[in-house]
């Protein structure tokens, strides 16, 4: 019989639709996928002939376990720089972001404990805390177009709060915290004594808004566990290359779980991530150019619909729109799938409040979006979608 933590949490729904999706494109169904969670570009060039030149080194064998000290240096820097947040490679552990995300909670927290997380929120932080055997405590966004706000936060605070996860810019909604508001819950985590997770895994991919870390708050520091990744911004969802970025007392402890887990990251994986950090920016800023396109194209598309409704976020690669039918989001999803082949991913897997939601990711092509939505139109399925209410 399997442990009883393992009844606290289900398979993950985006993993299962992706399974979903690539089993019918085997058969040669012709899918529009807007289901992913990961650019639809190739890793830039400069950074896959790093990793060439990593294995023509040799750079094949195990690793230091929180990571190649020029590496640890290179992330060190660049929170320093571009976020403005008091660290050096000491504080730093290289993994998968999701993997940072799991040692943390499995680092911090225990039954008993609860965590404040956004409604709606990236599915895998749920799954994260309750392995643990703390309680997931949602905050629902919705009345304040998903952001994370003080207010609604002090209201969810009890004296078990332990953590609160903030996600910015959001998946699945694409929101970004301004500085006040992220003040404002600066101000709560000290007067309440409670530890953050910044997941800042978009950062980058970010169109009108301003990325601030909450962790560049000098006394947010020591109180504040921040994780990032190349998978997102630099087409690297397949390398798992990541990394936390934590006050020393926490690293240690998450550093033990990493020696008696994974152990460490290939090391030609992170000669290639110091590239990604120091070399040129441009195919970055090229794709975040791309996206915002894609972004245009569909929020105006899925509001022509005339059965969505939804704003156009601020930054990542997703569109989180009401939907109105009778059907349940899942039912919903399913019709999708089986009446027009066009993949979203339901609302109610990224939070309790959002059975009326889906999300559209837009990390398919101008194309793709154009056949997709055309797909899904009102007029040939008018028995099923309807009009706003
Ligand atoms: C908000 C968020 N955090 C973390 C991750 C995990 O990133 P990685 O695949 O680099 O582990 C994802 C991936 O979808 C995500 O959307």
């Amino acid at each position: 019989m399997h442990a009883k933590r393992m009844n606290w949490i289900d398979p993950s729904p985006t993993v299962g639709i992706a399974n979903k999706v690539a089993e019918l494109k085997a058969k040669g169904e012709d899918i529009v996928s807007f289901s992913v969670g990961e650019p639809d570009f190739d890793t830039p060039k400069h950074i896959v002939d790093a990793a060439k030149e990593g294995l023509d080194k040799g750079m094949t064998h195990y690793a230091p376990s929180n990571g190649i000290p020029e590496f640890r240096e290179a992330i060190a820097e660049k929170h320093l720089l571009d976020n403005n947040i008091p660290c050096d490679a000491k504080h730093v552990i290289v993994a998968p972001c999701k993997h940072t995300i799991f040692m943390t909670c499995l680092a911090m927290l225990e039954e008993g404990d609860e965590v404040l997380i956004q409604d709606p929120a990236w599915v895998s932080y749920e799954a994260c805390v309750a392995i643990t055997g703390a309680s997931p405590i949602f905050v629902d966004t919705r009345e304040h177009d998903f952001h994370f706000k003080p207010e609604a936060i002090a209201e969810a605070v009890t004296p078990k709060t332990k953590m609160l996860i903030l996600n910015t810019p959001s998946n699945p909604t694409g929101i970004v915290m301004s500085k006040q508001e992220l003040r404002g819950i600066a101000d709560l985590a000290q007067d309440h004594d409670f530890y953050i997770l910044a997941d800042e895994i978009y950062e980058k991919i970010i169109y009108d808004g301003i990325h601030h870390s909450i962790a560049s708050f000098p006394e947010l520091f020591e109180r504040t566990i921040t994780v990032n990744g190349l998978s997102k911004a630099y087409a690297m969802t397949g390398w798992r290359i990541g990394w936390l970025v934590a006050p020393l007392d926490i690293q240690k402890q998450v550093a033990k779980i990493q020696q008696h887990s994974i152990t460490c990251i290939p090391p030609f994986a992170q000669h290639a991530g110091i590239r990604a950090l120091t070399g040129p920016v441009g195919p970055v800023n090229d794709m975040v150019e791309e996206f915002r396109a894609r972004r245009d194209l569909m929020t105006k598309l899925l509001n022509e619909l005339d059965t969505f409704e939804v704003e156009k976020p601020e930054g990542a690669f997703y569109l989180f729109p009401k939907f109105n039918s009778d059907k349940s989001d899942f039912d919903f999803v399913e019709y999708l799938l089986e009446e027009t082949r066009v993949v979203v991913t339901p609302g109610s897997a990224f939070g309790p409040s959002c059975d009326k939601y889906v999300r559209f990711s837009y990390a398919a092509s101008r194309e793709r979006i154009k056949e997709g939505i055309e797909r899904i139109s009102v007029e040939n399925h008018e028995d099923v979608l309807k009009p706003p209410v």
